[in-house]
């Protein structure tokens, strides 16, 4: 179950960097629901799993929110009324979503403690990561639909200076 995200390329594009974060938010979505489910693993495979899941949800995630938030919000602030919109929607759902992640996160913090609680946990587990997958695939839809495609028009520069703050905060 382990997961390999493979190594980052030198230079990306934005918003294909962004849709590689949106692939591991789905990618980590999905392993939490197995972790959940999958019938035969041992304590170690639990441990290992909850881990990679909490440190994602915990360290990750919140640096892809800060890029929206703040980075992709004010370069996208003088955008149409749809993305100024949609912007607000974004933040708002951040928001809404993060007290089920914080049990997410608890969760798998427990297992990593004691992963023979799995068989207590697991349908609370399995309730949370359903819920985190379809608040997700809404949320992730509407940045694909309305706000990546106006990163893609904005100037290079408007986009290089976004990935440059992107990237000082995964250094800084
Ligand atoms: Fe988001
Ligand atoms: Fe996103």
């Amino acid at each position: 179950m382990l997961v390999t995200l493979g190594a980052r390329r030198a230079s990306v594009d934005l918003v294909d960097q962004l849709l590689e974060c949106h692939h591991r938010i789905r990618r980590f979505l999905a392993l939490a629901g197995e972790l959940a489910s999958r019938p035969a693993l041992d304590d170690t495979e639990v441990q290992v799993t909850a881990e990679q899941v909490r440190r994602y949800f915990a360290e990750a995630l919140p640096l892809h929110v800060e890029d929206e938030d703040e980075t992709i919000t004010a370069t996208l602030a003088s955008a149409s009324p749809v993305v100024v919109a949609a912007l607000a929607q974004m933040t708002r759902e951040h928001v809404e979503m993060e007290p089920a992640i914080d049990r997410l996160i608890g969760v798998c913090a427990e297992l990593v403690r004691e992963p023979q609680r799995r068989a207590t946990l697991a349908l609370g587990l399995a309730a949370l990561s359903a819920e985190l997958e379809t608040r997700f695939a809404t949320h992730l839809a509407l940045e694909e639909g309305i706000i990546f495609p106006a990163l893609r028009a904005l100037p290079d520069q408007q986009r290089e200076h976004i990935r440059v703050a992107m990237q000082r905060r995964r250094v800084g």
